[in-house]
């Protein structure tokens, strides 16, 4: 059973009045930005990659990584991918709760379908719920937090995969096309086998985006790309997918707690167009107008670390909506290898000006385990 009650069908009965837990006083007086012109970063993937335009761009992405530590990506190639993606967390969500719960987190873990970080009894509680799967490496995937196959909810596909049969990305469908339909809520209905690979696809092509993006940070500060790519080549990659339903007190409540992402980095979309996640900025919360196929890409404590502080992780949070349902699904990335080493990196620690110390990965990890606010990087902080 789940160790709180999943957000989602606790509304269904709530009319007015939402449980103690989820009001946050703490949160209702912060200043939030009304200057819509003020925003994050775009930045266009496909300028980088053209020879006459890569200057101009690689300058507007240090600039981002320097000044906000959040932009959006466009002209990315995933686009399609991200549209899968999209149904996908939509179609999991919208299933009864008794088939969520046949993907209910363990005790300890954050895998699986449940809320994030909550550990104590009488803790305050987010307003929603999440459904986290380790995809990568591949040897750590847990089969049974993957799209159910066979499904006794859904009919099979009619033929499975031939062992050898190779393995093309291509293989799987557009979502207008006729192997996928539209189902009664609404949502593209996907085989489970079929939701398996998008989870697999929409992975892989996250990954490498992420390890190409903190190449050309590398680049941009004048190390070699190996520098940063090298921390991140043997990858962990949590996928979370976000549900936060709407809520009669939605000015009472927070969808995710203010906190840095304690990992290097950090690919997210907004599935369903509805705005939510706010920055930390200038002393406001700037709220992102996420662009539809846009990743939402930002600098974990990690690399504020790795980088010695060039560049910043940014506090942000999540707020909901009084009438809409928000979606997002969040690709973080951090080192899957123990031995690798949080501290800054020697070429970018500048006559002796080392601002953070050093640590492996597992003492990292222990610093802060309730995630709430700038924990890991300030933790980590020296004081010179
Ligand atoms: C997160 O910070 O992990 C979630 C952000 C979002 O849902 O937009
Ligand atoms: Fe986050």
């Amino acid at each position: 059973s789940l160790p709180v009650p999943s957000v989602q069908h606790l509304t269904l009965n709530i009319v007015n009045e939402i449980p103690d837990r989820y009001i946050r006083p703490e949160f209702q007086s912060e200043l939030v930005c009304t200057d819509d012109s003020f925003q994050i970063p775009v930045i266009d993937f496909s300028k980088i990659l053209n020879e006459k335009l890569r200057r101009d761009e690689m300058t507007k992405l240090h600039a981002a990584c320097e000044e906000w530590g959040f932009f959006q990506l466009i002209n990315h190639g995933s686009e399609e991918t991200i549209e899968m993606m999209k149904n996908h967390a939509e179609e999991f969500f919208k299933q009864p709760l008794e088939e969520k719960k046949a993907y209910a987190q363990e005790p300890h873990s954050m895998e699986g379908y449940g809320q994030a970080f909550v550990q104590f009894e009488d803790q305050k509680l987010d307003w929603g719920d999440m459904y986290l799967v380790r995809a990568l490496p591949v040897g750590i995937r847990n089969m049974k937090f993957w799209p159910k196959y066979p499904n006794t909810f859904r009919t099979p596909p009619k033929q499975e995969k031939l062992p050898g049969t190779p393995q093309s990305s291509t293989s799987i469908p557009h979502p207008k096309s006729k192997e996928i339909q539209p189902g009664l809520l609404g949502v593209v209905r996907m085989k489970p086998s079929l939701k398996r690979e998008i989870i697999d696809r929409y992975s892989t092509e996250v990954n490498k985006l992420a390890i190409q993006l903190v190449g050309m940070m590398a680049e941009n500060l004048g190390i070699e790309a190996k520098q940063l790519t090298g921390m991140l080549e043997d990858v962990l990659q949590p996928l979370r997918m976000n549900y936060y339903p709407p809520c009669p007190q939605a000015d009472k409540v927070v969808g995710i707690s203010p906190h840095s992402d304690p990992i290097a980095l950090t690919l997210l979309i907004e599935t369903n167009n509805v705005q939510g996640l706010q920055i930390r900025k200038n002393g406001m919360w700037v709220p992102v107008h996420a662009i539809p196929s846009a990743f939402i890409v930002n600098i974990g404590d990690m690399l504020e670390i790795w980088t010695n502080g060039k560049y910043k992780s940014i506090e942000h949070r999540v707020v909901v909506n009084h009438h809409k349902e928000r979606l997002s699904v969040a690709a973080f990335h951090a080192p899957n290898n123990e031995d690798v080493i949080i501290g800054p990196r020697p070429d970018l620690v500048k006559e002796g000006a080392k601002y953070y110390k050093s640590t492996d990965l597992n003492t990292y990890y222990k610093l802060n385990g309730t995630l709430q606010g700038k924990k890991h990087a300030n933790e980590m902080k020296l004081v010179n």
